[in-house]
């Protein structure tokens, strides 16, 4: 399979077309067979519920090559049962979990093309998701929906790779007590927006949520979990049912406990208690981990000790584990990799 004339090692994490994708329709009570599908375009009703009232939710997933020329990509059962999850909060229908891993390896087949090679410093990221297709006007759950499957070659979420992120407290919140926080609905998304963007301009690379009910402990960013190292180099991530269960922080913490030896904590995190860590990292599929060297809370600086210029020695070896599973340099536990080629 010859591999398209892409410059993997300086692609950023951005959308690319690639030539399939896949489809499948949720009509009158029943998913339909499903398809890959050329057309990158969806036509739907102008009063559709993801439209009307943002009834969608996602999954983010990564297929990697393995050093022994492999294609594989890393527990899609999780992504799939976590998808199941959002669905069930979001009153949608469940695409079957086995239909759903089917449907990934398909289409990360079908684009063997565009999988970044091995040693390229890229991968490729698989967006299932789905949404309400039918009309909605009251405010009640789609009857249709569509659920659909792309991939896009990318590079390092942050720009810059791994050179350690300022991260500033934010001032708004990101998802209350018993509401959407644990799940990947599409909504969470779009009310960082406002967050992210005010942070960027500020010059900040991504915010820190505190949570929504006391202002005291840590939660996530937008789009990672945090992970912090002690002194003493016990793992420490906070325990919160308003943040995304991350599928990377949950390996990370085997990968720690069980092949680097190290001890794990999840639990709840004062944001008091930040100050006292030595290192600190963001984890999730995108940032696999990017290194935090410094947190901002109005005015107060919390540098790590790991400094701005590299990867703490503790976040070093946890990445250089887990990417060493998912490229295959290290062998996994069992059920972690999914071979597709
Ligand atoms: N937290 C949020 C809000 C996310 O969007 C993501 C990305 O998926 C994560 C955490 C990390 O989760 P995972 O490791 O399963 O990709
Ligand atoms: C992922 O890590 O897969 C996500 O969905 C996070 C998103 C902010 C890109």
């Amino acid at each position: 399979m010859e591999k398209k004339n892409i410059d993997w090692a300086n692609l950023g994490f951005g959308y690319h077309d690639t030539d399939k994708r896949f489809v499948a329709n949720y009509k009158n009570g029943a998913w339909d067979e499903g398809a890959l599908v050329s057309d990158a375009t969806v036509q739907i009703n102008e009063c559709a519920g993801v439209l009307q009232y943002a009834q969608t939710c996602f999954e983010g997933m990564k297929a990697y090559t393995t050093q022994d020329g492999h294609i594989v990509t890393f527990r899609p059962d999780l992504n799939a049962q976590r998808m199941e999850d959002s669905c069930r909060r979001l009153e949608m229908p469940v695409f079957p979990k086995e239909r759903f891993v089917k449907a990934v390896i398909d289409t990360v087949a079908a684009n063997e093309a565009y999988v970044p090679p091995y040693g390229s410093g890229a991968t490729l990221y698989i967006r299932p998701y789905m949404f309400g297709s039918s009309s909605v006007i009251g405010v009640k759950p789609a009857d249709e929906y569509q659920f659909r499957v792309f991939t896009t070659p990318v590079g390092p979420y942050f720009k810059g790779g791994v050179k350690p992120l300022t991260i500033k407290v934010s001032d708004f919140d990101r998802a209350a007590p018993h509401g959407t926080g644990h799940i990947k609905a599409g909504l969470n998304y779009a009310m960082s927006l406002h967050a992210i963007v005010t942070a960027h301009e500020e010059g900040y690379d991504e915010n820190m949520y505190l949570d929504a009910a006391t202002r005291t402990n840590v939660e996530e960013t937008g789009g990672a979990n945090f992970l912090f190292v002690t002194k003493d180099n016990k793992i420490v991530t906070p325990k919160s049912d308003s943040i995304l269960p991350s599928i990377t922080r949950r390996s990370l913490m085997v990968v720690a406990k069980d092949y680097l030896g190290l001890e794990v904590e999840e639990r709840v995190v004062p944001f008091e208690e930040v100050k006292e860590f030595a290192e600190c990292g963001l984890c999730g599929t995108a940032a696999v981990i990017s290194p935090v060297g410094r947190i901002v809370d109005h005015g107060r600086e919390i540098t790590f000790s790991s400094g701005m210029n590299e990867m703490g020695p503790i976040t070093k070896k946890l990445y250089d584990t887990l990417t060493g599973i998912q490229m295959g340099r290290i062998e996994a536990p069992e059920g972690w990799i999914q071979v597709i080629k």
